[in-house]
């Protein structure tokens, strides 16, 4: 058989056809198949209702970080994530803040801007205050698309408009500002934003192109703050350490990736436990950090006048409970059950107190010890288990390999051979 990509109704496939293919094209072992085959929270019929194309699900830890506490709230919160120490990170540096009274959050509100690009604009600058004079028609049009969030008090709300000036010429974007609720919103702000468009080409005499939510989603900020004594950080040097940290972040986009990366363990740890968009935070993020012109740190810290360190965290995060995978899958329910949590923006608040948590702990350990002798001592165990320690030996040789700084599989093998003699 000719091997192709070219495969024609793979769509309408059974999985075990699905996988017969796999294994013609790929070379999938029978153990292969059996390992795509396993079914876990999520089973084969939801999530090929969810995606396209559906050959088996994929696992990641969900862990839980202990000691928050959210505006006066003890919360436990689940975490999905793949690199080892973030949960225990997240924890530890939540373990610090309630030295302070935990993390202190506001939000914006879950207002989303979806944006309507019109071009050819015979006369642009006069258009554009011609539709700010339909502002509450727009809006009222707008709002005839979803009346249950109109009953819940979202929906369109305002508006701005600008004249660009692009490589093509000038063109006339509009935002529409709505309030989506508990929702992400791209649902709603997008059905809102193609139901306008042939209005809006009427009113201006130009043509609609794009019409479709923005990710840097700035109306819906969460700001969030924490206070370490500086008796639970365990020192001068410690404070000094995290304010250069802080200080190189701010000034060097190199350094300001890798920092704003740490906070992003945290956030997108929680967004995929309840079955947020990653992607769309993680865009959001990165554009707010580089608003300014420059991409810089999303965390601030600071010594406070009794010499504590004092921590701020202020990012767009657009996550909702409900629509997109939140309600479908029973992994990213029970996430939102542990969260305790009844509106979106309550989850933002949560995200951002631990977006804030993890960032302190990365730059805490990296301005003292490093972060390898952690991240040694959980991967020495990997390690210890490729080399065929089992059981108790798995512990065994991996604190021998930490202890004499050599964790490869080379020297796993070796302790391993020295306790069988
Ligand atoms: C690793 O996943 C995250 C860190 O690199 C973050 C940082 O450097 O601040 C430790």
């Amino acid at each position: 058989m000719e091997r192709t990509s070219r495969i024609q109704g793979f769509h309408k496939m059974s999985l075990q056809e699905r996988h017969r293919i796999l294994q013609s094209f790929s070379g999938l072992t029978e153990e292969d198949l059996k390992t795509l085959s396993k079914e876990g929270a999520l089973d084969f019929e939801t999530a090929n209702r969810m995606v396209e194309n559906v050959v088996g699900t994929i696992q990641i830890p969900l862990g839980i970080a202990m000691n928050f506490i959210v505006n006066g709230k003890e919360v436990l919160v689940p975490m999905a994530v793949e690199e080892p120490s973030v949960v225990a990170a997240a924890s530890n540096a939540a373990k610090l803040a309630r030295s302070g009274g935990g993390f202190f959050v506001t939000n914006t509100g879950p207002v989303m801007i979806a944006q309507i690009q019109v071009v050819n604009v015979p006369d642009a600058r006069s258009a554009r205050i011609g539709l700010f004079e339909k502002k509450q028609e727009i809006l009222a049009l707008a709002n005839t698309q979803d009346p249950t969030l109109i009953g819940l008090g979202g929906g369109a709300k305002d508006l701005e408009i600008k004249v660009l000036d692009s490589r093509l010429g000038e063109m006339v974007i509009l935002h529409l500002i709505v309030d989506t609720r508990d929702a992400m919103g791209a649902n709603a702000v997008n059905t809102m934003a193609e139901a306008l468009a042939p209005h809006i080409e009427g009113w201006t005499g130009g043509k609609v192109y794009l019409r479709i939510l923005s990710n840097l989603a700035d109306r819906r900020l969460v700001r969030a703050r924490t206070k370490i004594t500086k008796e639970a950080l365990g020192g001068e040097d410690v404070l000094e350490g995290i304010l250069y940290a802080q200080a190189f972040a701010e000034a060097d986009p190199y350094r300001a990736t890798t920092h704003n990366k740490g906070i992003m363990n945290g956030v997108i740890a929680v967004v995929n436990a309840t079955g947020n968009d990653t992607r769309a935070i993680e865009a959001g993020a990165h554009a707010y950090a580089a608003r300014s012109g420059r991409y810089t740190s999303l965390t601030t810290w600071e010594k406070d006048a009794e010499g504590n360190l004092a921590g701020t965290l202020e990012i767009p995060l657009a996550v909702g409970l409900v629509g997109g995978a939140t309600k479908i899958n029973p992994v990213f329910q029970a996430s939102l059950k542990i969260l305790g949590v009844t509106s979106a923006v309550e989850l933002g608040e949560i995200i951002a107190a631990v977006g804030l948590a993890q960032n302190l702990a990365a730059i805490r350990v990296l301005a003292t010890e490093g972060v390898q002798s952690g991240h040694m001592s959980l991967h020495a165990k990997n390690i210890a288990v490729m080399a065929g320690a089992t059981g108790s030996l798995i512990d065994e040789v991996a604190r021998r390999m930490v202890e004499e700084k050599k964790v490869r599989v080379d020297r796993a093998k070796e302790i391993l051979v020295e306790r069988k003699r």
